[in-house]
């Protein structure tokens, strides 16, 4: 299976501007899935709830989910790709897994990161695992990292690819994914973005070295810290389905849950 991402420097709020560019950088890509950053449409330094609303967009009827539907139809690959939702009074930072046949999945968000408790919702949908392919793939959000119950969970649901649309600012992430990998013996797919967002006296750098990892805890590919970059990769996804660690530790089924309980 080709698997890849889109490291990715959005135009602040001008969501136009960024659909068109990536619809020109994936116009000639060949790959059965590619990830798109968190926030991939509008950028991320919002100055606030009300200037959010604004740019949130609904699913499925935005502006957005028919830009990376007919990309998918056309390109014939699945795009995973993080967005703000806008669904009645509230707003979530969603991700919508669009199937090249117009199928559309949604995450929300579960754990939001600093600023974002201000500006958005916590997601309120369970953890879903999308057959596609070869592939079984589960999706989840930038900080749901430093949570390893998301990772597991999705791994107890039969993920054997993690994507990961992600707007990292600190140094932790990229390290940690090989260790989410390693644990659950699965790939995973972290899309993150480049650039600075400066606004009412903030300021912001996102860290780039977006990544594939593999369930050996490798690194398959790895972005530079600031230049957009689209990157591809054969993966056998079979490597995922085997949790042997060693001939005599399976990472699931030697798990002492009895032990567990708090
Ligand atoms: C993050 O969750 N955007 C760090």
């Amino acid at each position: 299976m080709r698997v890849g991402f889109l490291q990715f420097h959005p135009i602040f709020a001008d969501i136009g501007q960024n659909l068109s560019r990536i619809e020109a950088k994936l116009s000639k890509v060949d790959a059965d899935l590619l990830v798109l950053p968190e926030l991939f449409n509008t950028g991320y330094l919002f100055s606030g709830r009300k200037q959010l609303r604004q740019l949130a967009e609904e699913i499925p009827d935005g502006q957005t989910t028919r830009v990376l539907k007919s990309l998918s139809r056309k390109r014939k690959m699945a795009i995973v790709a993080g967005i703000a939702e806008k669904d009645k009074d509230k707003i979530y930072n969603s991700s919508i897994f669009v199937k090249p046949g117009g199928d559309i999945h949604l995450y929300r968000k579960l754990h939001l990161f600093d600023r974002e408790k201000r500006w958005f919702d916590a997601g309120n949908l369970k953890l879903e695992v999308i057959s596609f392919r070869a592939a079984k793939i589960g999706v989840m959000i930038c900080f749901d990292w430093i949570f390893p119950e998301v990772a597991r969970s999705l791994t107890l649901l039969g993920a054997e690819i993690i994507c990961h649309p992600v707007n990292l600012v600190l140094h932790y992430c990229q390290r940690s994914m090989l260790t989410r990998s390693l644990e659950n013996g699965i790939f995973t797919i972290t899309a993150n973005r480049i650039g600075t967002e400066q606004r009412n006296g903030e300021r912001i750098t996102f860290t780039g070295r977006s990544q594939i990892t593999s369930p050996k805890g490798e690194l398959v590919v790895s972005s530079p810290r600031n230049k957009e970059s689209l990157e591809v990769a054969d993966i056998n996804v079979k490597e995922a389905r085997d949790k042997f660690f060693t001939p005599a530790n399976h990472l699931i089924k030697d798990r002492r849950r009895t032990f567990y309980r708090l």
